[in-house]
């Protein structure tokens, strides 16, 4: 792909700007040759004003998601796209969510351009554990986990019984819970069906990808490893 397309592609601006980018020497290889807009240097030896390029197209990021913060590219309030460099709203192919975390709920998001790898990750016949910590208004009764787990439990207003899931208790208001697929509001609608309420929801796992020292509100882009722990849970 020529360079104008490519870095305007990533986001860093116009074509018209890339072009004149290119002009005034902006974009080098890492030895500091100013590349014309012919060059087929690699990816990973370009640079845009000294900086490393953006990861190519195929990326998959990780970011932990603060609550407050809403999966979506124009609600009105803080977006989750709000947490990535700007320019990342101008990618071509574009980013977006796999899955989404409601606006109070916090923790492990991938974003991604790559239409297969998102299939492969939300469809229910991957079934990719989603593993999250609730915490809870009351103390837990003791029969949720055989609830959660029994196949056979109902949410209001679905045809399909949930696939099981797997509840761990931690204490007396905190528990883990692992589910098989992405029901709307599922881990809250599931204890709301136990008369509880969740007052707090992280997502800590995806597969077998933790968050790993991610600090709220960072993210990364994450390496080929990092992308098959995701299917191994
Ligand atoms: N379950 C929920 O209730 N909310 C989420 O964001 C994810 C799972």
């Amino acid at each position: 792909m020529r360079l104008v397309k490519l870095l305007a592609n990533l986001g860093y601006g116009s074509r018209k700007e890339m072009q004149q980018a290119i002009r005034h020497g902006w974009v080098t290889d890492r030895q500091g040759n100013r590349l014309k807009a012919d060059a087929k240097t690699a990816h990973e030896e370009i640079l845009f004003d000294d900086e490393p390029l953006d990861p190519a197209q195929g990326v998959v990021l990780l970011l932990n998601k603060p609550t407050g913060y809403t999966c979506s590219t124009k609600d009105q309030g803080r977006l989750v796209y709000d947490l990535l460099p700007d320019r990342f709203r101008m990618r071509k192919p574009a980013l977006s969510t796999v899955g989404r975390l409601d606006k109070e709920t916090s923790g492990a998001l991938l974003f991604t351009d790559d239409g297969t790898f998102l299939h492969k990750v939300i469809s229910p016949k991957s079934e990719v554990p989603k593993v999250y910590e609730a915490t809870l208004d009351r103390p837990l009764r003791g029969d949720e986990a055989a609830l959660f787990a029994s196949g056979e439990m109902m949410l209001e207003s679905e045809e399909k019984p949930l696939k099981p899931a797997e509840l761990e208790v931690l204490d007396e208001t905190r528990a883990r819970l692992i589910l098989h697929e992405g029901r709307y509001h599922q881990a809250r609608r599931m204890f709301a069906a136990t008369g509880n309420h969740v007052t707090e929801l992280k997502r800590i796992r995806i597969g077998a990808l933790g968050l790993d020292g991610l600090d709220e509100g960072a993210w990364k882009a994450l390496s080929e490893d990092e992308k098959a722990l995701i299917f191994q849970g």
